[in-house]
């Protein structure tokens, strides 16, 4: 492929000059690249920090205006919403999730009043910020139940489409709930509500600051290896995606971000269809901290987000998605 040799081809040429560098330059970044997570959380005029994110918030729903207009004049093309539920709402079925009036319901409808179709709005399709054991469908002596949780996630989706989301995001990882979703979708008038599979997601520890965020981390029992994948394992994310395809995902999801790159390749390479990666809460916190404690430079973020794209992912779910205008210069 590469033909000449030195003295005659010399790569750092084309690297002398910043306008060449430029020129030659194979990946890059725009806003349009991010979906933006918020966190919400109960009551009126709070945005609260969460400790274990530098710089990230959870959002009253009245105090949502604050990320979205910011969001909206940056041309972020998503948010992603994710609940902070109250202890005393949670049970074992997770029956909140189901609830019309709770937090997620609650903010759909306040941000599609107010900014139309200006930005899309993802929401998680799983149990965990609902249920008092912290996983993300039911649970019977330890292990998460497949069939029954999937007919709680299909009228979960039913009422988030209703209120108005724009995308559902299955992210828990029951077999054969994208196929269940999108019928159970298309019957009642939601044909053009899109799916998002979070397709290949691992039973990672890279999620810790997220499930503070959520408020299910005390509450977690066990792990959440019965359904999530192994994270030795790469031929079995190619069947997951595969599955999720003939099932109607019209995008999918791999996720952890940084840890995972060869996956996002792997999917991309064998299906060619649009691949999201998700820059998860540890990799946040572990490069915020590092940044603030000036262990490493904050050019960093962008060095690690440009890998997703090289990678060929299409779009990236990064809690710097509010600030990486900013950053992308
Ligand atoms: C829940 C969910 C998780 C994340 C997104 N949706 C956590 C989990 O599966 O335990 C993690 C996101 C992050 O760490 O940033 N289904």
């Amino acid at each position: 492929m590469i033909t000449g040799n030195y003295p005659n081809l010399r790569l750092r040429r084309s690297r002398k000059n910043d306008w060449s560098r430029r020129l030659i330059q194979e990946n890059s970044l725009s806003t349009s690249d991010f979906i933006l997570p918020i966190f919400l959380i109960d009551g009126k005029n709070k945005k609260q920090s969460i400790k274990t994110m530098p710089d990230v918030y959870r959002y009253t729903v009245d105090k949502l205006g604050i990320i979205l207009d910011k969001a909206i004049k940056n041309k972020i093309p998503m948010v992603a919403l994710f609940p902070h539920t109250r202890s005393n709402i949670k049970n074992d079925i997770g029956s909140e999730a189901l609830n019309e009036d709770n937090l997620v319901c609650k903010a759909i409808q306040y941000i599609k009043k107010k900014y139309k179709n200006e930005i899309g709005i993802m929401c998680d399709v799983a149990l965990d910020p609902y249920t008092s054991h912290g996983h993300d469908g039911l649970l019977k002596s330890g292990y998460v139940l497949n069939d029954e949780t999937i007919q709680i996630l299909v009228k979960q989706s039913l009422v988030q489409a209703q209120m108005g989301c724009d995308v559902l995001a299955p992210s828990d990882m029951m077999d054969g709930r994208i196929g269940k979703i999108r019928k159970s979708l298309d019957k009642e008038g939601y044909e053009m509500v899109q799916i998002l599979s979070y397709a290949v997601k691992y039973a990672s520890s890279f999620y810790g600051p997220f499930r503070d965020a959520v408020g299910s981390k005390g509450l977690l029992k066990g792990n959440k290896k019965n359904y999530q994948m192994d994270f030795r394992n790469s031929n079995e994310a190619l069947r997951e995606v595969s599955l999720d395809i003939k099932e109607g995902a019209d995008m999918v999801m791999v996720k952890p971000g940084m840890p995972y790159l060869d996956i996002i390749k792997l999917v991309k390479d064998n299906f060619k269809i649009p691949v999201f990666a998700y820059q998860v809460s540890g990799e946040y916190s572990l490069l915020s901290n590092g940044i603030n404690k000036k262990l490493i430079d904050k050019s960093s973020i962008i060095e690690s987000l440009i890998s997703f794209k090289r990678a060929g992912a299409n779009a990236i779910v990064s809690y710097y998605a509010d600030r990486i205008n900013q950053l992308i210069e």
